[in-house]
């Protein structure tokens, strides 16, 4: 085991799960350095049947068996997990919240002797093909590394240097999955419509978005515009699509997107705060 900290979760959920997987997994920490608490006890049961972690009866627990503490629940949950049990954090004591829209400077009023890191993975990390944002309340390279420690299990760890960075990579990577998943289902619905089976349009859909990605992940040298460059060649077939996605501007209604994205971003942190 490379990491020599205990890491304890408030709340295990989706995300939470998927972290305790990969971690168990990647053998970066032992079950026994595992603490854990949910609200509901079958899902935190069922994680120590799984994965042999520590069950604690309450969040106070958790706290005080761990070095590092990972806030796992929704963010409207956020408050009643952590304000009822605020003194039981130690100073300095590493809390990373994984809560989307809940401010560092919202955490560091409820925490302010704790040093404070948001997190926020996308969903292909439960693949470890993940993109991570990560941003801490203070400058501190050791820092960095545990993180990285904890995260880059589950794909690429980015570290922002502010909360706008962050906001711009979780609309783009995180909201952004969801968006691409939004293109692939058009596409699934014009094959289909073109006599193919569903399951056949969809796994070409699949095929065709990943086979796209791996060729521009297998050629970091080639801007992306190059690549497309490869496909459409001068008034051919590819072209003429082309010509028709920028004449609706597709760009621009994308761009809406992720601005809207954020905006509703900015507002669940001003409700949180
Ligand atoms: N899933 C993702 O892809 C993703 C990506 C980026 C960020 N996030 C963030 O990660 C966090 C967790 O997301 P999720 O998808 O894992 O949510 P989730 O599946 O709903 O998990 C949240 C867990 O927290 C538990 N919980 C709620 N209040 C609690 C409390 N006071 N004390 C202890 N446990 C409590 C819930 O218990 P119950 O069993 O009673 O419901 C639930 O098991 C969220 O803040 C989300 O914004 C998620």
């Amino acid at each position: 085991m490379v990491f020599p900290y205990k890491i304890g979760f408030i709340g295990v959920g989706n995300l939470a799960q998927a972290m305790i997987k990969t971690l168990l997994e990647k053998k970066v920490v032992a079950p026994n350095s595992i603490f854990a608490s949910n609200r509901s006890p079958g899902k935190l049961q069922k994680a120590v049947d799984t994965w042999g972690i520590q069950a604690q009866t309450t969040n106070e627990q958790v706290v005080d068996a761990s070095d590092i503490v990972i806030l796992a629940v929704k963010p409207q949950d956020v408050s009643l997990a952590v304000d009822p049990i605020a003194r039981a954090f130690r100073d300095k004591q590493l809390v990373i919240s994984l809560a989307a829209g809940i401010s560092l400077r919202t955490l560091g009023k409820k925490l302010p002797e704790c040093r404070i890191v948001r997190a926020i993975p996308n969903i292909p990390s439960v693949i470890q093909k993940g993109v991570i944002g990560c941003v801490a309340s203070v400058k501190d390279t050791a820092l960095e590394a545990v993180v990285a420690d904890i995260f880059s299990p589950m794909g690429m760890v980015i570290p922002v240097s502010d909360e706008d960075e962050l906001e711009a990579l979780m609309v783009s990577c995180s909201s952004g999955t969801g968006f691409v998943y939004e293109l692939m289902m058009y596409f699934q619905d014009w094959i289909a419509e073109h006599g193919f089976e569903e399951h056949l349009a969809r796994k070409m859909v699949v095929e065709t978005f990943l086979g796209a990605a791996l060729l521009a992940s297998q050629s970091p040298d080639q801007s992306l515009e190059d690549l497309q460059n490869r496909v459409a060649s001068k008034k051919g077939v590819t072209a003429a699509g082309l010509d028709s996605m920028r004449e609706w501007e597709i760009e621009r209604a994308l761009r809406y997107a992720f601005e809207k994205a954020a905006l509703r971003n900015q507002e669940l942190a001003k409700q949180s705060e």
